[in-house]
């Protein structure tokens, strides 16, 4: 079975089981500064979990595009990815353990045909906060799962979430497919990392929210959340050995091959993860840059075009791998083949500007470790790491990753410091975003958020229709906004747009929130995003006679909750796409 078969299959047995298929969300967090990435489903779906009514009801199922950068320097052995596809179910207070189990299991075995004493699962083992899960264990047992396969395990591995500091979270059944290995040892069980037992799904009893002072409350509804990794499943489904064997990165992984002249296992899998994730950030709006996403994007490029070079693969040819990686996929992800162009032009770009500087790195590096040998020293201080980064344009992970396989080590927690010291506007890169957390539903980021609607109109009104909102990201004390315009928004214009926006805030105008079909959404001419296949209802933001948009949410309920804005930058972000900072000040 194909993954594309697998996701088909997924989406239409819930959706017999009366969920509803919606679309999953961008890998960048809409109006959600604490995090760089979605890096599970239920992410976009933190309000409804925390009470929210959802417009599409209570039973929902996707596929989630997934971004997880803590494993980056894994990416290479057989099973780390960057990217990766989660199919997810949810119950949003509706049904609880019973039918959550009874629906996974029935998917397997009857939809999968896996046969059922080749599962096995785990079932949370008990603390002070909740209590063992017999009842998850007795309903898998009655469903059929040999008694002896199924396992009781502590919160480090049988609880989920949260997934940034605070939020919803519980304790989870996670369900593992025995490969048929031999134990690693008698104490081999799911929670071993031998390779006997591959994770494949992961069912969340979500009934408590963690708050910040690390206490659990109850959330006021029972929800399930649950995660299938889609990359995982099918290499298993298909007797292959590991994910790469699979059809979503053999393409790939073949052209590499035959292009290069002295391919390594580690290399061609780092080279097909980190293209297939990069390709797909920027279908999503990123471009590389030294800060945040776009940041994490350049070492992603970069990593790659490394390896390339080290297979020998000659990266003037990089556009045909390219190719090869969008034609294998674009089934998958259409954006692949609606973005082909911006694709090839950011990653031939950020390759040109690492090449220039590439080859009087490496040089330097060596010379660097040269030097150190000779004074008995085996590792590479901060300051060195900054300078290769500053000046050569080396990220610190690259370079760790090339005096590794010089047997040296780094000095990260130096180079951290000597960054935070030069970079200025780099700390909030370096220190805060990538802790992780999640959306940020302040009074004040409410607020900001209804600001956006107002200037997105506002930008239409003055410039033209042509502007698009392309991204935008808040925090508690700014909003950015990103949309397309062909040139740079003058000064006198700024201030036009500034005051209309300001000038609704002072007519006071009502916010309303209504549901509808997208259709009738459309008809009544909101704006938003009307290519999603699925979701078909939605909620309709309507300031006054002023604006009408799609959104989630949340907004204030009157304008005249909102300070003035001013618009403090106007600058580039890419050809075509302008950005805008703005912030409250005194009326
Ligand atoms: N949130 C859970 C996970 O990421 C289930 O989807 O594993």
């Amino acid at each position: 079975m194909k993954a594309i078969e697998l996701r088909n299959k997924y989406l239409k047995f819930f959706e017999e089981k009366n969920h509803k298929i919606i679309s999953g969300a961008p890998l960048i967090p809409e109006n959600d500064p604490t995090v760089l990435f979605t890096t599970a489903g239920m992410q976009p779906l933190v309000p409804y979990l925390t009470g929210q009514t959802h417009p599409e009801g209570k039973r929902l199922v996707d596929y989630q595009k997934c971004l997880r950068t803590d494993d980056i320097d894994e990416v290479g052995d057989n099973r780390h990815l960057t990217f990766f596809e989660m199919l997810g179910n949810w119950s949003l207070g509706d049904y609880f353990r019973q039918d959550s189990i009874r629906y996974s299991y029935e998917f397997l075995t009857k939809e999968l045909n896996i046969p059922s004493d080749s599962i096995s699962v785990t079932c949370f083992a008990g603390d002070n906060v909740a209590p063992k899960d017999e009842e998850a264990a007795r309903i898998w047992e009655e469903c059929g799962i040999l008694k002896e396969n199924i396992y009781f395990l502590g919160k480090e591995h049988n609880w989920w979430g949260p997934a940034g500091e605070t939020g919803p979270c519980g304790p989870d059944t996670e369900i593992f497919l025995d490969t048929g290995a031999p134990k690693c040892s008698d104490h081999c069980d799911p929670s071993c990392d031998c390779g006997k037992y591959v994770e494949i799904w992961n069912n969340v009893f979500m009934e408590y929210n963690k708050k910040e002072d690390g206490t659990y409350e109850k959330l006021s509804q029972k929800n399930v959340d649950t995660g299938m990794g889609i990359e995982r499943m099918i290499f298993l489904l298909q007797g292959k050995n590991n994910v790469f064997e699979t059809e979503l990165f053999m393409p790939i992984i073949n052209k590499v091959k035959e292009m290069s002249k002295l391919p390594n296992d580690a290399s061609l899998r780092i080279i097909a993860d980190h293209l297939r994730a990069s390709a797909l950030l920027v279908c999503d709006g990123v471009v590389p840059s030294n800060l945040g996403q776009g940041y994490i994007l350049r070492r992603l490029i970069r990593r790659c075009i490394r390896h390339l070079r080290k297979v020998d693969f000659d990266v003037e040819n990089i556009e045909v791998i390219i190719d090869t990686l969008i034609d294998s996929l674009k089934e998958m992800y259409p954006e692949l083949e609606k973005n082909r162009e911006n694709v090839i032009y950011q990653i031939k770009k950020e390759k040109n500007r690492f090449m220039n500087t590439l080859v009087k790195g490496e040089k330097e590096f060596y010379k660097i470790i040269n030097n150190l040998k000779e004074k008995n020293v085996d590792i590479i201080d901060g300051k060195t790491l900054f300078r290769l980064y500053d000046t050569f344009g080396f990220p610190p992970e690259v370079t760790a990753e090339l005096a590794k396989e010089n047997n040296f080590k780094v000095d990260m927690d130096g180079y951290k410091l000597c960054f935070e010291e030069h970079q200025e506007k780099s700390r909030q890169g370096a220190a805060g975003v990538f802790k992780g957390g999640l959306a940020d539903h302040s009074e004040q980021t409410t607020k900001y958020h209804t600001a956006t609607h107002l200037l997105l109109e506002s930008l239409q009104r003055i410039l033209g229709p042509h502007v698009m909102q392309k991204g935008s990201n808040i925090t508690a004390e700014r909003m950015r906004f990103d949309f397309t315009n062909p040139e740079k928004v003058q000064k006198d214009v700024l201030q036009k747009v500034e005051d209309m926006v300001n000038e609704q805030i002072d007519k006071g105008l009502v916010v309303t929130c209504e549901e509808m079909q997208l259709e009738e959404a459309r008809q009544k001419g909101a704006k938003g995003v009307f290519d999603s296949k699925y979701g078909q209802r939605v909620k309709v933001y309507t300031i006054g006679d002023f604006s009408k948009e799609i959104c989630g949410g949340p907004h204030v309920d009157n304008t005249s909750k909102l300070n003035h804005i001013k618009i403090i930058k106007e600058e580039a972000v890419s050809s075509g796409v302008r950005r805008i900072k703005a912030v409250f000040v005194e009326n």
